[in-house]
């Protein structure tokens, strides 16, 4: 059976970039591997500044979501990255293996320290370090497929190399995983600044979707979402990104193609319409199994307890495994 994980950073409220580009798939997963592994990854929250009250408020409510955007906790494991020890465990041990040039090199690593420093901020080490908590989350478990967004990929490739080099040294320990895509909406982009990411913790609000947004509020974003003055709609990522993005949202949200689409519509207004419904009505049923799991914040204190037990019985052997192999004294 394929062996899946993947996680989410409770560093603000999820958006419809994390639904398309990774959640709504991992509920589809579920269905057909009943061992894959869902995390809400605080652990990474703390990798740039935080408030610590903030940090456990988003925590339950991502994993929240998790459970109201349809995962089953019959069907898989969804828990809380802290609760589980073998992650930092296998961090430090992953560390040994990683260089610091490749760690310089990750393209989100320097995009955030840049913007950090440019603040006047300075950048926690943790955050050049994080990719390898990732491949930790994910090594630990023997992982085959890491369904995440585009944004993810380079991460992704990280985790393959440190597992090939730790197993050519040390002996075969680790499964090199690999990182699947959605076929669209993979990196959905700010409506306000279609060059960007749709991104959770990012500060442009107006561009921003947020799955438990109001109707009214999608309305509102969705209808102002920046097109371009170029008449006509055509989908072209590269020429008209605003335009593409709105396409890509319709096609994952209605199960259509944005090139196809694109033919449908000849005005923007009419585009933003459809897009306004379709991601109204995909988020109806996810917002009312939210309110409705948030009446019963007990159920799902025990969801992420059971899980993090089930999770340290499946990620403890691997990790005692890569102890002894890097050669660690067994206790
Ligand atoms: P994060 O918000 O960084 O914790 O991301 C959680 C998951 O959502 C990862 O698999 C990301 O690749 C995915 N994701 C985040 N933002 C987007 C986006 N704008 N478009 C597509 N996927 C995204
Ligand atoms: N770094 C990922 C992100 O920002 C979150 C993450 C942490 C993750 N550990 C993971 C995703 C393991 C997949 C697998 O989106």
């Amino acid at each position: 059976m394929t062996r899946v994980f993947s996680g989410v950073k409770p560093t603000g409220h999820l958006t419809l970039g994390n639904y398309l580009g990774a959640v709504r798939r991992w509920a589809d997963v579920d269905q057909r591997h009943s061992d894959a592994l869902f995390c809400v990854v605080d652990l990474h929250a703390l990798t740039v500044d935080h408030d610590p009250a903030r940090v456990r408020r988003l925590t339950r409510q991502a994993a929240t979501l998790l459970l109201a955007a349809g995962l089953d906790p019959e069907l898989c494991t969804v828990f809380v990255q802290s609760h589980v020890d073998e992650h930092t465990r296998l961090s430090y041990v992953m560390e040994c293996v990683a260089n610091d040039g490749e760690m310089r090199r990750m393209i989100q690593y320097k995009e955030k320290a840049a913007r950090e420093r440019e603040r006047g901020g300075s950048v926690r080490l943790s955050l050049l370090t994080y990719p390898v908590l990732m491949a930790a989350d994910i090594l630990a478990y023997g992982t085959d497929e890491v369904p995440v967004g585009d944004d993810q990929a380079q991460h992704v490739e990280l985790a393959r190399d440190l597992a090939v080099r730790f197993n050519q040294r040390y002996g075969h320990t680790f499964v090199v995983p690999r990182a699947t895509r959605p076929g669209v909406a993979a990196r959905v982009m700010n409506l306000q600044e279609p060059a960007s990411k749709m991104g959770k913790s990012d500060d442009s609000g107006p561009g921003i979707v947020y799955l438990l947004d109001e109707p009214d509020a999608v309305r509102k974003k969705v209808m102002r979402a920046v097109t371009d003055s170029a008449a006509g709609v055509v989908y072209d990522r590269e020429e008209r990104p605003g335009v593409a993005n709105l396409l890509e949202i319709l096609a994952a949200c209605e199960g259509g193609d944005p090139e196809d689409l694109s033919g449908v519509y000849e005005s923007y207004g009419a585009l933003k319409k459809d897009t306004t419904e379709a991601v109204v009505e995909l988020l109806r049923p996810l917002q009312a199994r939210h309110k409705a799991l948030c009446a019963d914040p007990a159920y799902v204190e025990g969801v992420l307890r059971d899980g993090a037990e089930k999770a340290r019985g499946m990620a403890k052997p691997m990790v005692d495994t890569a102890y002894r192999a890097i050669g660690l004294l067994p206790a």
